[in-house]
C-alpha cells in the first residue's frame, strides 16, 4: 500500500490502568491557556442534565444571552455560545459569512493569525495576509492601506495572538472596516475577559472567544457575538436540512453552507423562538459557559480587568528581577500572558519538565521560530492571583538557579510582592 502513512499510535504501558478511577496530581497551570478552572464552573458543571427543550433549560439559555451581553459590552441580540473549542467558533462565523470566493484580509502578527488564514482558505474566500513582525503589533494605517487595496469582505485578526503574547489595539478598527464596506471579525479567545473589549463602541461585527483562558472555565464552548450586519450576511445563507423543514419554510437567497454541523445559520434558529432541533446541546458546557460569565459580570469587569493588569505588572517584575528579558513590544502586551527569553545556557524545555514534576506547575513554550526560545507564563482567570504568580515565581527561581543562571536569588519574587504591595491586588 502506498499513500501517507497514519499517526503514530503507541500502545498503553499498562492497559489494566484504563479501569483506575481518574486521580491526577493537582498542577497549577500557568501557562497560556488552559488553566485551572473556578471551582463554581466545575460545580456548575455537575448539575444534572435537562432535555435541551425544557422551558428550565431555554430560560438558561436566554440568561447566558444576557450574561454574555454583558461580558462583551453589547447589545447584539445574536450573543451566544457554540458548542465546540474555540476555533470551532472562529470557523462556523467564517464559513457561515463567507461564500467562496468572497475576499478576506487576515491581519497576522502571530501563529493564531496564520489559523485565521487557514480557515479562511478553507472557506473557499481570496485571501490576503498583511503581516506584523512577530512581537509587534499593527497600526490601524498599515490596515487601512491594505482594506483599500484589496476590498474585502472581511477583515479578521486577533486581539490577543497568544503565542507572541501582542494585543492588538482594536479602538477605531470597526469604524475603518465600515467606512470601506468591510466587516470586522476578531478572534478574542485568549484576551476577552482579561482586557476590555466594548464589542458595540468598537463596532466589531463578529467576535469570538473561549471559556479556558480569563474566563476560568473548561475549553468545549465558545461565546460569540454577532452584530445585526453580520447576522443578516449569515442568516440570508439560510437553508434548514431536509428532515427539520417547517411548513412553509423559504430557504435564504445566499449560497448554502457547506457544513452542516458548522451552519450558523441553523444554530440561530436553535437559539431562537424557532427551537430548531438543529444540534443536542452540549448541555454542561452551557451550564459551565453561564457560571463563567456569571462570575465575571459578579466581579465586574473593571475589577476583573485591573485584577488581571496586577498580575501582568507582578509576572513582568517577577522575571526582571530574576534576570530575564521580555519578549516582545512591551506598550502591546496582553495583560494575561508574558513572553519571556529562554536565557542563555539554558533548557528551556528541560526547566519546564522540572517546574511540572517538582513543583506541579505548568508554563509554556511557544510556536514556530519562538519554539524553546520563550516561555509563556500565563496568570488569568482564576489564577490571576497573588498566590499563583508569587508561587511559579518562587518555584522558577529555583529551577533556574539549578540550571545555572546567574541571578540575585529571592530578587524576583520580592519585587513581585513589592509589585502587588504597591499597585493592590
Ligand atoms: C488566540 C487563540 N485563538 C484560537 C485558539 C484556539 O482555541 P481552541 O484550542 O479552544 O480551539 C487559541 C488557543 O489557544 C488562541 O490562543
Amino acid at each position: 500500500m502506498t499513500g501517507t502513512p497514519l499517526p503514530p499510535l503507541s500502545p498503553l504501558a499498562r492497559p489494566a490502568s484504563a479501569l483506575d478511577e481518574l486521580h491526577f496530581a493537582p498542577r497549577l497551570l500557568m501557562g497560556p491557556g488552559p488553566i485551572n478552572a473556578d471551582p463554581r464552573v466545575l460545580k456548575a458543571m455537575s448539575s444534572q442534565l435537562l432535555g435541551q427543550f425544557d422551558p428550565q433549560f431555554r430560560r438558561m439559555m436566554r440568561e447566558t444571552m444576557v450574561l454574555y451581553r454583558q461580558f462583551f459590552e453589547t447589545q447584539n441580540d445574536w450573543t451566544l455560545v457554540l458548542d465546540g473549542t474555540a476555533r470551532s467558533a472562529i470557523e462556523m462565523v467564517m464559513l457561515s459569512a463567507i461564500e467562496p470566493g468572497d475576499k478576506v484580509l487576515v491581519c497576522s502578527f502571530g501563529r493564531f493569525g496564520q489559523l485565521l488564514n487557514e480557515i479562511a482558505q478553507r472557506c473557499a474566500a481570496k485571501v490576503r495576509v498583511v503581516q506584523a513582525p512577530w512581537g509587534t503589533v499593527f497600526d490601524l494605517a498599515q490596515i487601512e492601506a491594505a482594506i483599500k487595496d484589496f476590498s474585502p469582505k472581511l477583515v479578521a485578526v486577533c486581539q490577543g495572538d497568544t503565542s507572541t503574547t501582542m494585543l492588538q489595539p482594536l479602538d477605531g478598527l470597526g469604524a475603518l472596516c465600515h467606512r470601506y464596506g468591510a466587516m470586522l471579525q476578531v478572534d478574542a479567545t485568549a484576551s476577552c475577559g482579561g482586557t476590555p473589549l466594548p464589542v458595540d463602541a468598537w463596532h466589531i461585527d463578529a467576535v469570538t472567544a473561549g471559556l479556558q483562558k480569563c474566563l476560568a472555565g473548561p475549553s468545549g464552548a465558545s461565546p460569540i457575538s454577532l452584530s445585526q450586519a453580520m447576522a443578516s450576511a449569515i442568516y440570508r445563507r439560510r437553508h434548514i436540512e431536509d428532515g427539520l423543514q417547517p411548513a412553509g419554510y423559504m430557504p435564504g437567497a445566499g449560497q448554502r453552507i457547506a457544513s452542516n454541523y458548522m451552519d450558523l445559520a441553523m444554530v440561530m434558529d436553535y437559539w431562537s423562538d424557532a427551537g430548531l432541533n438543529h444540534h443536542t446541546e452540549a448541555t454542561t458546557m452551557l451550564y459551565g459557559a453561564r457560571e463563567c460569565a456569571r462570575i465575571f459580570v459578579q466581579e465586574g469587569l473593571p475589577a476583573a480587568y485591573a485584577r488581571h493588569a496586577a498580575a501582568s505588572r507582578a509576572v513582568v517584575a517577577g522575571v526582571q528581577g530574576m534576570n530575564l528579558k521580555l519578549y516582545g513590544d512591551q506598550a502591546n502586551k496582553m495583560p494575561n500572558v508574558t513572553g519571556v527569553y529562554v536565557p542563555d545556557g539554558v533548557n528551556g524545555d528541560k526547566l519546564r519538565a522540572a517546574l511540572l514534576n517538582d513543583f506541579n506547575i505548568e508554563i509554556g513554550t511557544s510556536f514556530g521560530p519562538l519554539a524553546g526560545k520563550v516561555w509563556r507564563i500565563g496568570a488569568m482567570g482564576y489564577n490571576a492571583r497573588p498566590d499563583c504568580v508569587l508561587q511559579t515565581l518562587a518555584a522558577l527561581e529555583v529551577v533556574l538557579a539549578a540550571e545555572g543562571h546567574r541571578f540575585s536569588r529571592g530578587a524576583g519574587v520580592d519585587a513581585a510582592y513589592a509589585s502587588y504591595k504597591d499597585g493592590g491586588h
